[in-house]
């Protein structure tokens, strides 16, 4: 516990046995379909655009055939156009016409996926397409994976012989591992053949679900234990202009029935990431749903990508529309809660999950512009559902920033309507987390409470740093030091794509066949999976002693309790250069010393755990007895998180 370099200086930090009950939920996730996080992220369909509904508006280097490739094997002939008459259904107008005129040595389409398919040595891979026959005969396609060589990596085969769309299904496995693999789909005979919703799904998904969730990305996030995850956005959910809010019932039923979306972020939304599997996944990792829908307005920035014109697009919903629309918003609710015999309930049933999903809270508004359209719509919705489902705590919003227009507007609002908590977002540098440590400490305790649903250390050039890591350690300190005003918390984004971010900083990088996470992930799972439920007071003497030269806090500390373990939870970050001596006074809660393991995460400042490399700072834990007093040296640029068993 004592270093061999001499600290610069030593505190006194003493914890009290007054504990004081806070949330059990702060630390959560907040996932957004930005950076591919769905579509070829955390949703484990391997072929992209399978629809063959990807268009210019996604993205203006795109069309219906993005990904797709025509095979023309050794002397045959074929072509492949998109058509829209008569698609498999409406929400799905466009599909791909494949027509053989000479078979030679194969024709057919292949996709590459996003950035390529990876393929595992001995694993199955379902594959399911629509298909039709749009000329005489019959077809035998033969459904292949293969490297990008074309060499053969597993082979099976699909017969079709209705003019009528028919929904085929097959299983390959591959025979040897392969990182830029491939889906090819070769006609049997000459002539035309329509296909659609041609997909490709590793069957090891996360807990083994039917158009699931990648498993090992799946896992990153199970493992640090969010106690809720909020979806689906962000701007993502309000949109990039009214036509592009998120729709729920859009994204739920069968895959072929959903509506596909542009996304906002500039790439395109399949939605087979939809309403259903969120909530799946949230009961699988035992987080509560926490789902945003739009306040009835889209985005202040909708257009601004093209028009330059930021913070100028919000828009609502015309008055006429407004019924419509919060009859939807009630309709999810019964969608997650209702009975199997409601309505909505039984579409959830019908997807295979007759129990509720447990609802609990809904988020209405995206860190939205505070103006009369957006209060006129949110109070109509936040009254209706307040009259049918009390039950449900709605969360308001206060604008982009921890202070501002939008954040005194939207706190006069809630107060005004008595909202009973709302979503605060904040992307500030490291120093403004240290500086405003106490950012809670003067909030009303008889107000609404708080989610803080978006925040990260945004340090130069958006580097996941260890420092901006330890100023959200420093600041989620004091989250659990106001752990009963702040309810929620989560940091954002949750996922970026390598080489396909379109917003950084983010908690997890990852690629087709790798994760990696950051220093802040680190500190993200230290927290949660070293959560209490309450607080124990604490008090640090002679902290002014550790300052900077210009007086700068070093230093912040909490201690909680995990009454289910019985567990005392210290967590201590210092962002000094050299260590500090700490004498520890836990007699109040002590007598005699206890078992605890310490862990602690700590390096260079400017540190970074980057995609590709191994990682430089990870957690190191070691086990050691705590006596009721004792000393402990804060390491240079740390966070420690010591844990004693008070329990035998
Ligand atoms: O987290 C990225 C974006 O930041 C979110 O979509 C938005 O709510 C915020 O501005």
């Amino acid at each position: 516990m004592v270093s061999a370099q001499v600290p610069a200086a030593g505190i006194r930090i003493e914890v009290r046995n007054a504990p004081k009950p806070i949330s059990p939920d702060l630390f959560g996730a907040f996932f957004e379909d930005l950076n591919f996080a769905a579509d070829g992220g955390l949703y484990a369909e391997l072929v992209q655009n399978r629809s063959f509904e990807y268009s210019a508006a996604d993205n203006k280097e795109w069309n219906s055939l993005t990904s797709w490739q025509l095979i023309e094997r050794d002397g045959g002939k074929g072509a492949v156009t998109v058509e829209s008459e008569k698609p498999v259904h409406p929400n799905n107008p466009h599909y791909a016409r494949l027509g053989v005129s000479s078979l030679g040595g194969g024709v057919g389409l292949s996709n590459s996926g996003y950035d390529g398919i990876v393929l595992k040595s001995g694993e199955a891979y379902d594959v399911s397409l629509h298909a039709r026959l749009s000329s005489a005969g019959h077809q035998k396609l033969a459904i292949q994976l293969e490297t990008e060589d074309g060499a053969a990596l597993g082979e099976t085969s699909i017969e079709v012989q209705s003019t009528e769309w028919t929904r085929h299904t097959a299983t390959l496995r591959a025979t040897a591992d392969a990182k830029q693999g491939r889906l090819v789909i070769l006609a049997g005979a000459t002539g035309s053949i329509d296909l659609d919703v041609i997909s490709l799904f590793p069957q090891k998904t996360f807990r083994n679900r039917r158009n699931g969730l990648r498993a090992d990305l799946a896992q990153a996030i199970a493992d640090f234990k969010p106690r809720f995850v909020r979806f689906p956005g962000g701007c993502l959910a309000h949109g990039d202009g009214l036509d592009n809010m998120y729709r729920w019932k859009e994204t739920i039923g069968p895959i072929e029935t959903r509506k596909a979306q542009r996304n906002i972020w500039r790439y395109h939304q399949s939605l087979g990431l939809g309403y259903f599997e969120y909530f799946q996944f949230c009961q699988d990792i035992g987080a509560k749903p926490l789902p945003v829908v739009p306040a009835g307005v889209c985005c202040q920035n909708s257009g601004a990508a093209k028009t330059g014109k930021w913070g100028q697009g919000q828009q609502g919903l015309p008055m006429d529309q407004m019924p419509a629309y919060i009859q939807d918003v009630l309709d999810l609710i019964e969608y997650a809660n209702g009975p199997a015999t409601s309505t909505w309930g039984a579409k959830r049933a019908a997807a295979g999950h007759p129990e509720p999903f447990n609802l609990k809270y809904l988020g209405v508004g995206n860190e939205d512009h505070i103006t009369p359209v957006f209060e006129e719509r949110f109070k109509m919705i936040h009254d209706a559902i307040k009259a049918k489902h009390p039950e449900i705590t709605v969360i308001g919003t206060v604008g982009p920033a921890h202070s501002g227009r939008d954040y005194d507007a939207g706190w006069a609002f809630c107060r005004a309507e008595k909202l009973e908590m709302v979503d605060e977002h904040y992307y500030v540098a490291p120093d403004w987390f240290w500086d405003n440590l106490g950012y809670y400490d003067k909030y009303d305790r008889t107000g609404a409470k708080v989610y803080l649903g978006e925040y990260a250390a945004h340090d130069k050039d958006r580097k996941s740093t260890l420092r901006s890591a330890l100023a959200e350690a420093a600041y989620m300190t004091s989250l659990e030091r106001n752990g009963d005003v702040v309810l929620f918390a989560s940091y954002a984004p949750l996922l970026g794509k390598h080489r396909r971010t379109q917003w950084r900083p983010d908690l997890i990088y990852f690629d087709n066949s790798t994760i990696s996470p950051t220093i802040n992930y680190e500190v993200q799972k230290l927290f949660s999976l070293n959560a209490g439920d309450a607080l124990l007071p604490l008090t640090i003497q002679d902290e002014a002693a550790t300052r900077s030269a210009d007086g700068k806090t070093q230093l912040a500390a909490s201690c909680v309790r995990d009454s289910a373990s019985g567990d005392l939870i210290l967590k201590l970050v210092s962002r000094s250069n050299t260590p500090i001596r700490a004498q520890l006074d836990l007699s109040g809660l002590l007598d005699a010393p206890s078992p605890a393991s310490c862990t602690v995460l700590s390096g260079d400042a400017s540190a970074e755990n980057v995609f590709g490399q191994p990682p430089v700072v990870l957690p190191a834990t070691s086990s050691l007895q705590v006596a009721p007093t004792t000393s402990y040296d804060l390491p240079p640029n740390s966070l420690s998180v010591i844990r004693v068993r008070t329990k035998a």
